[in-house]
């Protein structure tokens, strides 16, 4: 079946992942060309997400949307793919006649099957966990760039009280190690320097080597890092328990290693933490970060925060507001507690009114955007390795890429800079990115 194909993706960079893996596996087995023309489209596929009930009410609305559409088209197939897809099920198509295929995050590696299944109108939901499968029957990833992401596990074990993940994307299964490696070698192969291992915890990471040994996160990064080629490998999202002390040192030794690390803290209070079943103490995230920072004094550190968990008092969100105040995070994340249907949480009564519980949240965020200022402020006037990704998006005239730090920067220089590494003097602050000149200019 060749035909065009439109994906729409929602929610986290493990989404990214996976429908850069749609588009793959539908163009090898079955032909079919990415479209990002709707109209156009033979098959238009939504990768949802549900971590918040926000993202959740998108799909619905946009899956409303696209009823109307197939009145006009109807011929063309829906799919729903992801957290939303997962939790949902057989549920999904009674809920929204219109979508012909349901699958998971685990089973997207099926979708020409399932895609044949519901063009004759057979039973096309499959949102079953079936271990690492996937990766065993996934195409070679298609190459955009000199940068890609890997991902490295599936799921997640940590059943934190807020989240969903654990139920719609399934237990924490690492991939296997050669398979990885396997991987990376092929993406250096076709101009890739910089990767970044994807995980929900990519640091809960274990399987052993061919003599037995056990391997960890730690010594996957030493692998990855002397892969031949390999400039630079970032890791996302790591997890506060399994942050070892192998781990930290290889931010010591691995040069390759960026100067950035996002390790989600959700709350200052330990009362909070404890509720939220983090695992961790105010205290010893401080201590890795502590011990991060010596191990490598330019380390950047990003988060992710939860506000208005139920239970916690004014006294517990001043905790996160100091905890953020020490540690000095960069460019983090912040969200106002959403309630998931599932979750133990969700059992719990939140008494503080949600105009405070907003009121908290514009306050963190406020705070963490002056120390996000503060930070790139000492950027300016210093050279930046730039890993230069394409035009940039604000002004197609200048180039945009990623300095160690995780930071944009743009810069003027030619086109055929895209794709490698460069030196840029940032003489400039904004918003979100930092400017600068290109310091190798002829
Ligand atoms: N694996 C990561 C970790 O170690 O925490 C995070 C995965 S989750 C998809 C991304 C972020 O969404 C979390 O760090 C958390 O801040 C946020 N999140 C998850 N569930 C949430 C909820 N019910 N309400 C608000 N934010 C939530
Ligand atoms: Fe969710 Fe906690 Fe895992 S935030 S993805 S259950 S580490």
């Amino acid at each position: 079946m060749a035909g065009k194909v439109y994906i729409e993706t929602h929610g986290c960079q493990m989404n990214e992942y996976d429908s850069a893996r749609m588009r793959d596996v539908l163009q090898d087995r079955l032909g079919m060309t990415p479209t990002s023309d709707e109209a156009e489209a033979d098959l238009f596929l939504l990768n949802t997400c549900s971590v918040r009930e926000k993202a959740q009410e998108k799909v619905f609305s946009r899956l409303g949307r696209l009823a109307r559409y197939k009145e006009s088209r109807p011929d063309v197939l829906i799919g729903v793919g992801g957290c939303v897809a997962s939790q949902e099920g057989e549920a999904l198509r009674q809920r929204a006649p219109q979508v012909d295929l349901v699958f998971g995050p685990q089973t997207l590696h099926r979708l020409p099957d399932l895609i044949m299944r519901a063009r004759q109108n057979g039973n096309a939901v499959d949102v079953s966990f079936p271990e690492i499968e996937k990766f065993d029957c996934l195409p070679e990833p298609s190459v955009q760039g000199a940068s890609a992401f890997v991902s490295i596990m599936e799921g997640c074990s940590k059943y934190c009280s807020f989240c969903v993940v654990p139920y719609t994307r399934g237990e924490e299964v690492s991939r296997p190690f050669d398979s990885i490696i396997r991987e990376v070698v092929g993406l250096v192969e076709r101009g890739v320097r910089e990767v970044t291992l994807l995980g929900q915890n990519v640091n809960a990471w274990r399987d052993s080597l061919h003599d037995g040994q056990p391997a960890d996160f730690a010594l996957l990064l030493r692998y990855v890092s002397a892969i031949d080629g390999i400039e630079r490998v970032r890791y996302t999202t790591s997890h506060p328990r399994e942050f070892t002390d192998s781990l930290i040192q290889a931010h010591a030794e691995v040069e390759e290693l960026a100067a950035h690390v996002h390790l989600p803290v959700q709350s200052g209070s330990d009362r909070v933490l404890a509720a939220m079943k983090r695992g961790y103490t105010a205290l010893e995230y401080k201590s890795i970060i502590r011990k991060l920072k010596a191990a490598r004094p330019e380390v950047s550190i990003s988060s992710d925060f939860i506000v208005g968990f139920p239970g916690e008092t004014e006294e517990d969100f001043d905790r996160t507001c100091r905890l953020a105040e020490e540690v000095g995070f960069d460019q983090s994340f912040s969200f106002l507690y959403s309630p998931r249907p599932g979750t133990p949480a969700a059992e719990l009564d939140n008494d503080t009114p949600l105009e405070e519980r907003k009121a908290r949240l514009a306050w963190l965020q406020k705070q963490l955007e002056a120390q996000g200022a503060e930070i790139a402020k000492t950027r300016l006037n210093t050279v930046q390795q730039v890993l230069v990704e394409g035009p940039s998006r604000r002004d197609p005239e200048e180039l945009a890429g990623r300095a160690s730090d995780n930071r944009v920067i743009n810069f003027k220089g030619p086109e055929d800079l895209i794709g490698t590494f460069q030196p840029v003097r940032v003489t400039e602050m904004r918003v979100h990115s930092l400017r600068g000149d290109w310091a190798s200019a002829p």
